[in-house]
């Protein structure tokens, strides 16, 4: 027989891990407590952009092994394994995970359970939360039921959410007992075919392994960035210097791509509530250099805002600049912690005129920062501009040349902010073309 299968939270976490275990063959029933998400979902309708992911939902949804409630109780007497994938963001005046949502969504569930099940993170958590979250299942489930607690984290990039939940690169499981591996394996059967590697571990280990995978990631990033202040004052190729380090496999060429730094739902909130944790812990001079990486990456942002200042000699009031991409990176409509929007809001409001175009985040930016000039094609942005940043690393942009531009802008001034043009190419169509991690002459 096999298992029916609950997720407890349908944002981008659980949306895509619902549809990918229906992928699998499982029967699998989603539950939010926001009904207009449960509406749009039954209609195989998604509130974010996501490739793949719409056509999966409708996928399953039209073959019967997909369905959302809004109901946890209908999970509690149906599924064997139900899996929390509720968010855990910043807290508001805070650094730390706001627990709300995975406190409230595990409580819930237990309560509702009139069955043998296993529930199972994925939410990104501070180490201890599953400890702690395993002993109230255990005080708190009904009496003479087996009813226990796992952790398992999910390491999904967006833009490649699908692809990643259905073909992960190691499979990571916090249990309390070999019964809730195997409970997991049978979940996993599928990837544990392809020889996915699987670690089995405690709960302190699944947690960490999460946040640990984010700050190593951040610190990448981070860390070529610094270099990039560097070669911006004493001259040099940021790029050339990634592709050289890059070449030692101990280091690897991945995440060293140095601009406006990293943003998004992850990265920046996980390595502050890894600091905030370990300072609760009293071990605040473990993660302090994560301060120094949060740091560097938010100096990125001023960067570009600065570079667009000298290439119109300070004088910005007033001032056409075009931003392009302003989502937090390409293939996502998330503008959540956006280098991008950053940007883009900073330079509204020293005075400048920002016309914004993005592929797929328009309207969510639009949400935040309403006051931008938010246009719908490139060749409205980059009319009559002083300066054009590129923000966000979209294929189109990335495609662009001197000769889509040099007709429509009104000076020919560039700041490529992710280093993903040609600088010469560009140069030598007679553009002030600047990168960030490049020095700037004026
Ligand atoms: C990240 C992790 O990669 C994923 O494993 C985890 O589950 C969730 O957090 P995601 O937030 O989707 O995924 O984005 P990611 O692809 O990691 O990019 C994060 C940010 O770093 C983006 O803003 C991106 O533009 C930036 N970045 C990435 C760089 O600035 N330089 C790089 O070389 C790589």
């Amino acid at each position: 027989m096999t298992l029916n299968i609950s997720v407890i939270g349908t944002g981008y976490l659980g949306a895509t891990h619902a549809a990918c275990m229906a992928e699998l063959g499982f029967d699998v029933l989603g539950v939010d407590v926001d009904p207009e998400k449960i509406d749009a979902l039954s209609r195989g309708e998604l509130p974010f952009h996501e490739p793949g992911l719409p056509e999966l939902i409708r996928k399953h949804v039209d073959s019967g092994r997909l369905r959302f409630t809004a109901e946890v109780s209908e999970a509690g007497s149906w599924a064997d394994v139900h899996f929390i994938c509720v968010g855990t963001p910043q807290v508001k005046g805070g650094t730390g995970a706001d627990l709300t949502y995975v406190d409230a969504a595990t409580a819930g569930l237990v309560e509702s359970i009139t069955k043998d099940s296993l529930v199972v993170g994925k939410s990104t958590v501070p180490v201890g939360t599953a400890a702690r979250l395993s002993r109230l299942v255990a005080e708190t489930k009904k009496d003479g039921l087996n009813v226990s607690l796992a952790w398992n984290p999910e390491f999904l990039r967006e833009g490649f959410a699908v692809e990643d939940t259905l073909r992960p690169d190691r499979l990571v499981v916090g249990t309390g007992s070999e019964a809730d591996e195997a409970v997991l394996r049978e979940v996993y059967a599928e990837a544990l075919g392809r020889e996915t590697p699987w670690i089995s571990t405690d709960f302190e280990t699944a947690e960490l392994v999460k946040v640990a995978a984010n700050a190593f990631l951040a610190t990448k990033i981070s860390f070529i960035n610094a270099f990039a202040e560097v070669t911006e004052n004493v001259g040099g190729n940021i790029t050339t210097l990634a592709d050289a380090i890059g070449f030692d496999t101990r280091i690897g060429r991945k995440f060293l791509n140095a601009g406006v730094g990293f943003g998004g739902g992850c990265l920046p909130k996980d390595i502050r509530a890894l600091q905030t944790r370990v300072g609760e812990l009293g071990l605040d001079h473990s993660m302090k250099f994560l301060d120094e990486i949060d740091q560097i990456n938010l100096r990125r942002r001023k960067k570009a805002v600065a570079r667009a200042f000298e290439l119109l000699d300070q004088d910005i009031v007033g001032k056409k600049i075009a931003v392009l991409g302003i989502t937090f990176k390409p293939l996502s409509d998330d503008v959540r912690d956006s280098p991008g929007l950053d940007v883009a809001a900073r330079l509204y409001n020293a005075g400048a005129d920002v016309a914004v175009f993005d592929p797929e985040g328009n309207p969510n930016a639009a949400k935040r920062y309403p006051r931008l000039g938010y246009v719908d094609s490139l060749t409205e942005a980059v009319k009559d501009a002083e300066v054009v940043m590129l923000t966000t690393e979209w294929k189109e942009f990335k495609a662009l040349t001197p000769a889509d531009l040099n007709d429509l802008v009104a000076s020919k001034r560039f700041v490529d902010a992710r280093n993903v043009l040609d600088a010469k190419e560009w140069e030598s169509a007679g553009w002030t073309f600047t990168q960030l991690g490049r020095k700037f002459e004026g």
